[in-house]
């Protein structure tokens, strides 16, 4: 089974790019040829670029899909991404027609790419949102935790965890692409200690080992979103976060990605994290951290998006 790069590591260097359709139905034949030629544009950086790695995922929110692609059923996870509002903290919805997740080990590639294609689609979609991530240290997220690290390891379980199978067989090799803007309270973070902010996170800052039990907390972000299925093993998903940063701008951010076979998985943990977990305790680094936005997208496999009409 094919599928788009879902299961890659987060990489060196990202590319983040949110559109909206201006007009669905005007723009309808242009877009669905873009789509039919998205993999040759890719093909081609890799030609030119052999050693740089470069890949691009696609994705469509539940909107878009539904417009430009009447004649095909919806998958079956796919809706707009519903704001999930607890007491303290808030998950927002904000829109998205087309998503591109672009990596690549040169961040020349990246931009090379993301111009590409923001060129081909000139006249047709509006800008919503455009990140530019960065692999920091070794795997840091922008607060000095190593990020990914309890991710599924090998090729198969990440597939496993991230692409849809037969129990959605029209979309099969595709996925869900969860994506959040965090913005973090950088003054607030550094003004804990370095113990105090272990226990927000639930392992060691240096050596990211992971706390005892004993000394995690309810609300250590590791408690939180490790959520189980009804025989009690631990339910994944595929991260692949991102830091960004402005220092200048007092701008810290962690592009939130997750990319899951079930949707339904990513929700219990943002469930968990903002509405509270099954002990009640809503997720220690949202006080440091705001969501400002929360965009759900489908991922067709590759020969869907070569094929699509
Ligand atoms: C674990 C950072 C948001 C799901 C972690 C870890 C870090 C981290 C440093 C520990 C290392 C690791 O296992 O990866 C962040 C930051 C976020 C963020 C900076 C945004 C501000 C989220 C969101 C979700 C999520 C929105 C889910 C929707 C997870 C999961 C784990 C994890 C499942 C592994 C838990 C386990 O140990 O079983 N995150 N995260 N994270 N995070 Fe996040």
């Amino acid at each position: 089974m094919k599928y788009q790069d879902v299961t890659k590591t987060p990489g060196e260097n990202s590319y983040f790019l949110v559109f909206n359709i201006v007009d669905k139905q005007k723009h309808r034949d242009q877009l669905v040829s873009f789509c039919n030629n998205l993999s040759g544009l890719i093909r081609s950086m890799r030609t030119r670029f052999p050693a740089l790695e470069t890949s691009c995922v696609m994705g469509f929110g539940a909107d878009a899909w539904e417009s430009l692609f009447p004649q095909l059923a919806k998958p079956q996870q796919l809706t707009p991404f519903k704001e999930i509002k607890g007491s303290r903290h808030t998950a927002v919805s904000t829109p998205g027609d087309l998503f591109f997740h672009i990596r690549a080990l040169n961040v020349s590639a990246c931009y090379e790419l993301a111009s590409i294609i923001s060129q081909q689609l000139a006249g047709m979609v509006t800008h919503v949102d455009e990140v530019h991530g960065f692999r920091y240290m070794d795997g840091r997220s922008i607060i000095g935790f190593v990020d990914g690290t309890e991710n599924p390891e090998m090729e198969d379980e990440r597939v496993d965890y991230a692409v849809i199978g037969d129990e959605d067989e029209q979309f099969a090799g595709g996925s869900y692409a969860f994506v959040q803007k965090y913005i973090h309270d950088m003054s607030a973070w550094q003004s804990l200690s370095v113990e105090e902010q272990e226990k927000v996170i639930g392992r060691h800052k240096f050596n990211d080992v992971e706390l005892t039990d004993e000394q995690k907390i309810p609300s250590s972000h590791n408690v939180v979103t490790n959520i189980k299925d009804e025989n009690g093993d631990d339910l994944k998903i595929v991260r692949a976060n991102m830091p960004f940063s402005n220092p200048s701008k007092n701008e810290y951010g962690t592009y939130f990605i997750g990319y899951a076979r079930y949707f339904s998985t990513t929700l219990r943990m943002l469930e968990s994290m903002f509405l509270g977990s099954e002990n009640g305790a809503t997720d220690e680094l949202l006080k440091y951290s705001t969501a400002v936005t929360g965009t759900l997208f489908f991922v067709p496999s590759p020969s869907m998006l070569d094929d699509i009409e």
